[in-house]
């Protein structure tokens, strides 16, 4: 008997369809309080629906969620609270960089406090459950999505997951300012054929278990309390109707106990999958699938009682959603205090408050990375009169598409953070947002200053959801500002502004430094002005490479070798896996990233040269601060396995360390690698591991060759 199975019994099957429903909070306030919005999305709202209703979605706001709790517990006959959902991707009202641009710090801890910090002004206004973290891997930036993730590797992504959920619910989603986790897009999204969101993808076992599903995986193993279905197609089955996905790997091999709801109106999306023909078949297939949640549309309410009379869908299916519903409002103590930590006076002491801009601060340094600094010309000096030009150079637009209740007028743009530190002039017509910038104007500034921040980039609608671009370069008018102010010879210091990895094209070669600043948030500014000015070094390293070409998409670092592998960038030899008219690797690797000193790797040593499955095998290096300022180094391990019963990545991140050194200081950077590093997944035993060489990497990127082999030998009988 569960805690809620008497509640259950007296509720009839609409009342459980209407908590197994949720739609846009909107309907309870577009009309003034008391009256209801009829449309959410072109579904009908009837009256009975929407003082059943589970959940709403997109709405926050302490007052507001205050009077719409009051309102519908005043209608709804068993007194079940409201439950109110959000996408908290990277902040609530003190925004963060994107989780793109947050995953570039490789700190999943400060990944957990930036989540701590959205939980809690998320709470104050009511809200009590995030659809985040984002756990789909991407290998293509035309996808827009690219940015809501943490890039393209799978023990990364994992790290970051589990992180997102830990800051979320703390040591419980009922704890004071803790929210649920909702992890998405289960699964493999990122997977778009193309690039182009909501697309088919087709990804074969080894693929699906190896890269696309450990981060969800993860999320579920540090307890988040929701899944979200995907919107893809997954091998011919939509994620939204796919049983073997739903029930078999998470519910039976994952163990997952949550709550499951689909992403909005992909239930009715079924129908133009072509994999169901009427709302009841999408409806009927969705709940066989596991769903539990139809977000927005409403064909459970308008059909789950039909499909159950007519013995399509047995009640027991309802009864255990509903059962997993009221157990997640349970969990977030509602039926004691349907508002949680709802507080309107707290709402204003957190919101934006000191400490949290300053956290926000924080990561938006971190996360940008040092692409390129020819001659050093970064950091900045006090004594160089800086021109400062392009339509990011006093934009405030540093907020991607979720930006939640972040405002972009509430954001410290570039030239804010700059004004203060440095003899900066802003050139305002030199790069407008919209149409053509005055290239005179700019190139009389270049040329009367010692050095030009180039602050170009793309506008925030342009990548997220439904921003998927066939072409990755930034806008022609940019690009001519850009050669208009490299033409006068002068230093120049190009700040990217930018939702997904781009093609920088001749950019790259032209400009003496590129920072990628991603979207930075709130601070953005004012955490750029302190890197640029040396106040504090990038220390960033890509979890998503840019390519040269947009050609060369997807790629990735952890490719399989083929059969007939380039040897090297210069390998001029036809017969190979290359292209005659682009590299092979991309213009900056997974794990790419300068600071303002340099570093040594020493040759790897291995504590042994064969390891049996019980043992622990160290890989160390000696690292050395070459330069004359202090840095932070990421110092990354790849493994290679050389051969076995399948073919095997180049190379695969297995760990890595942040390690802080001064000018001339050496340390000795150990990796401590155990069988689990080894194993890998195989049909028929699932994750097992296989005797063979392999080969180690110990280095500042995934391109690095400092390795040393060993081999993986049964224990001697
Ligand atoms: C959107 C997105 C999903 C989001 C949901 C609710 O379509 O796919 O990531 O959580 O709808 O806004």
């Amino acid at each position: 008997m569960g805690k809620f199975s008497e509640l259950i019994r007296e509720m009839t099957i609409q009342e459980k369809l209407a908590q197994m429903t949720q739609i846009m909070g909107d309907c309870f306030v577009s009309q003034g309080y008391g009256k209801l919005m009829g449309l959410s999305y072109g579904f009908d709202i009837p009256e009975e629906l929407a003082w059943n209703i589970g959940s709403v979605l997109g709405m926050g706001g302490a007052e507001k969620l205050r009077r719409v709790q009051d309102l519908y517990l005043s209608h709804n006959r068993h007194k079940i609270p409201l439950m109110f959902m959000c996408d908290i991707i990277h902040g609530y009202r003190t925004i963060f960089p994107s989780p793109l641009a947050m995953a570039c710090t490789w700190q999943p801890e400060l990944v957990e406090k930036s989540a701590r910090i959205a939980a809690k002004e998320a709470s104050v206004s009511g809200v009590t459950v995030t659809f985040s973290p984002m756990a789909d891997l991407s290998r293509d930036a035309r996808w827009g999505r690219s940015i809501e993730g943490t890039g393209e590797d799978p023990f990364l992504n994992s790290l970051y997951a589990a992180a997102f959920v830990r800051g979320y619910q703390g040591g419980g989603v009922g704890n004071p300012y803790q929210i649920a986790s909702c992890v998405k897009h289960f699964a493999a999204y990122g997977a778009a054929e193309g690039g182009r969101d909501y697309n088919t993808t087709s990804i074969g076992d080894y693929d699906l278990f190896e890269n696309y599903l450990p981060a969800y995986q993860a999320a579920v193993k540090a307890g988040c309390r929701l899944v979200m279905s995907a919107f893809n197609a997954l091998n011919g089955v939509p994620c939204t109707g796919n049983r073997w996905l739903f029930q078999d790997i998470l519910r039976k091999e994952w163990g997952f106990d949550g709550t499951v709801i689909t992403d909005c109106t992909a239930l009715y999306e079924l129908i133009p999958h072509g994999y169901s023909e009427t709302v009841e078949d999408a409806a009927a297939s969705a709940l066989e699938a596991g769903m539990e949640i139809e977000m927005v549309s409403t064909a459970f309410f308008q059909k789950g009682e039909e499909l159950v009379r007519s013995g399509r869908i047995s009640e027991r299916c309802l009864d255990e959603a509903v059962e997993h519903i009221l157990e997640l409002k349970d969990e977030l103590g509602l039926f004691e205090n349907p508002y949680k930590d709802l507080d309107e006076e707290k709402e204003k002491q957190l919101h934006l408050c000191a400490e949290h801009r300053a956290a926000a601060r924080d990561m938006a340094a971190e996360s940008a990375v040092l692409l390129k600094n020819s001659g050093n010309v970064l950091p900045l000096s006090r004594q160089q009169k800086i021109a400062l030009i392009g339509p990011y150079a006093d934009s405030q637009e540093l907020l991607d598409i979720w930006k939640c209740e972040g405002r972009e007028e509430e954001c410290v743009s570039l030239f804010q953070g700059l004004k203060d530190k440095a003899d900066c002039i802003l050139c305002p017509a030199c790069g407008l947002r919209e149409g053509a910038a005055d290239l005179a104007a700019a190139r009389k500034a270049a040329s009367q200053c010692d050095v030009t921040v180039l602050a170009l980039g793309e506008p925030p609608e342009m990548s997220a959801e439904a921003g998927s671009r066939a072409y990755l370069t930034l806008p022609q008018e940019q690009l001519r500002l850009a050669e208009a102010v490299l033409e006068t010879g002068k230093p120049t210091v190009v700040v990217l502004f930018h939702g997904r990895p781009l093609e920088l094209g001749s950019l790259a070669q032209k400009a003496d430094a590129i920072l990628a600043a991603w979207y930075p948030g709130t601070e953005g500014g004012s955490a750029l002005a302190e890197l640029l000015m040396g106040e504090r070094s990038p220390s960033g390293r890509l979890t998503m490479c840019f390519p040269h070409t947009v050609g060369q998409l997807p790629l990735y670092y952890n490719a399989l070798p083929t059969g007939r592998p380039k040897q090297g960038e210069q390998d001029e030899e036809r017969f190979r896996s290359r292209y005659l008219d682009a590299p092979n690797l991309p213009l900056y690797p997974f794990g790419h990233g300068l600071t303002y000193t340099s570093f040594s790797y020493s040759p790897v040593t291995l504590s042994a040269q064969v390891m049996h499955p019980a043992d622990v095998l160290t890989a160390s290096v000696r690292l050395r601060n070459t330069g004359d300022r202090a840095g932070v180094e990421t110092v990354q391990l790849y493994l290679r396995d050389m051969g076995g019963s399948r073919s095997r990545p180049v190379r695969m991140l297995k760990d890595f360390q942040r390690v802080a050194l001064a000018p001339g200081e050496e340390k000795t950077v150990q990796f401590r690698l155990g069988i689990e590093q080894l194993k890998y997944h195989t049909p028929a035993n699932g994750f097992t591991w296989e005797a063979g060489a392999f080969q180690v990497f110990i280095g500042p990127d995934a391109c690095t060759e400092n390795g040393a082999s060993f081999r993986l030998e049964p224990d001697p009988q």
